[in-house]
């Protein structure tokens, strides 16, 4: 006697519409978030090698990307400057002039887009430090963190003050979301929100953003002393539940697919929205393959990010988010 499987999972994969009706998860525009580097200067446009197809652009080129990504359906930008040698020092106290490339940045996208798109911004010292780490320094290099987190609160007052939607406090420092959320409130930034960078890793994946900053070669040493250690899980958990218990309205977990897992936890554990930043390694690694021939760009862009949407996140910060857009239809 034959039996047969009465379930058979093929039945619903069999055709194209059966398996549109069955899919989980879509990835739609509104899920990207186009991080950005700013250049000084004027109708700049400075590819970044180890990035092939990202370049600096000057803040007016960062316009007509802030419009690019209002058309594609895209919500939100990252910024990043590229702040020039002479502009850096010990203390990285360019993060606090009120007219830096950043804030003039910031100006310019809120002058010509308004509310049609968001401006998230990055606090932390790196793009302003000498030594290239993101907070202030002993003699023997390490970085202090209290020091550190009343520098990143003048820093994210500078960039509200400027237009900036949402603070992202990139630095690892202990009890910065709730002094950044204190000192916000007394401004009168009460919708201004603040995207934690809660469960960030000292990883191999930084590397070509740090040239894009220009701080991959004065940084000496590593971050490890403030990013996490990528063996740990647990941690990440007690590192969201603090920032959110100081006030953070969203966090992020980066690297973005080596910690998959993580996002997922934090979501299934929190039920908050999670963001993952699919970095400038991965974004490297990917267009690495192309150009060796060993994979079809535009079918692993949107697999990858399927599978931050199928793992619980809301949304991903990617280098590919225009292109993605592009490839949705938009
Ligand atoms: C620094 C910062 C880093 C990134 C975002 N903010 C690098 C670092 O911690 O050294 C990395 C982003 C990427 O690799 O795409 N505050």
């Amino acid at each position: 006697m034959t039996t047969y499987p009465m379930t058979r999972l093929r039945r619903t994969r069999a055709t194209a519409w059966s398996r549109a009706m069955h899919r989980e998860v879509l990835v739609t525009p509104a899920d990207l978030i186009w991080p950005l580097f700013v250049t000084e200067g004027e109708g700049v446009e400075d590819p970044i090698l180890s990035l092939p197809g990202v370049s600096r652009w000057s803040v007016d080129g960062i316009v007509a990307r802030a419009r690019e990504a209002v058309a594609l359906g895209i919500p939100c930008l990252a910024l990043f400057p590229n702040t020039q040698p002479d502009r850096r020092s010990e203390d990285g106290k360019e993060a606090l002039n009120p007219d830096n490339l950043m804030c003039r940045a910031i100006k310019a996208i809120k002058q010509t887009c308004g509310d049609d798109i968001g401006v998230l911004t990055d606090v932390a010292l790196d793009p302003y430090t000498s030594h290239g780490q993101d907070g202030l320094i002993d003699d023997e290099g390490y970085v202090l963190n209290d020091q550190t987190v009343e520098m990143l609160v003048g820093q994210s007052l500078n960039q509200a003050a400027a237009g900036a939607d949402i603070i992202a406090p990139s630095d690892m420092m202990d009890g910065r979301i709730g002094a950044i959320r204190e000192a916000l409130e007394g401004a009168g930034h009460i919708n201004v929100q603040i995207m934690s960078y809660a469960a960030k890793y000292a990883s191999a994946f930084y590397g070509p953003f740090r040239d894009a900053v220009g701080s991959r070669g004065l940084l000496k040493g590593n971050k490890k002393t403030y990013q996490m250690d990528p063996a740990n899980a647990e941690e990440a958990l007690r590192e969201v539940e603090m920032d959110l218990a100081e006030g953070a309205d969203s966090v992020m977990v980066k690297p973005g697919l080596p910690y998959l897992d993580i996002a997922c936890r934090v979501k299934q554990t929190f039920g908050v929205p999670v963001f993952a930043y699919q970095v400038s390694g991965e974004y490297a690694m990917i267009e690495a393959a192309v150009a060796a021939g060993a994979a079809d760009r535009d079918a692993m862009v949107l697999e990858t990010l399927v599978a931050f949407k199928r793992a619980g996140c809301s949304g991903v910060l990617t280098y590919h988010a225009a292109h993605a857009a592009r490839l949705m239809g938009a």
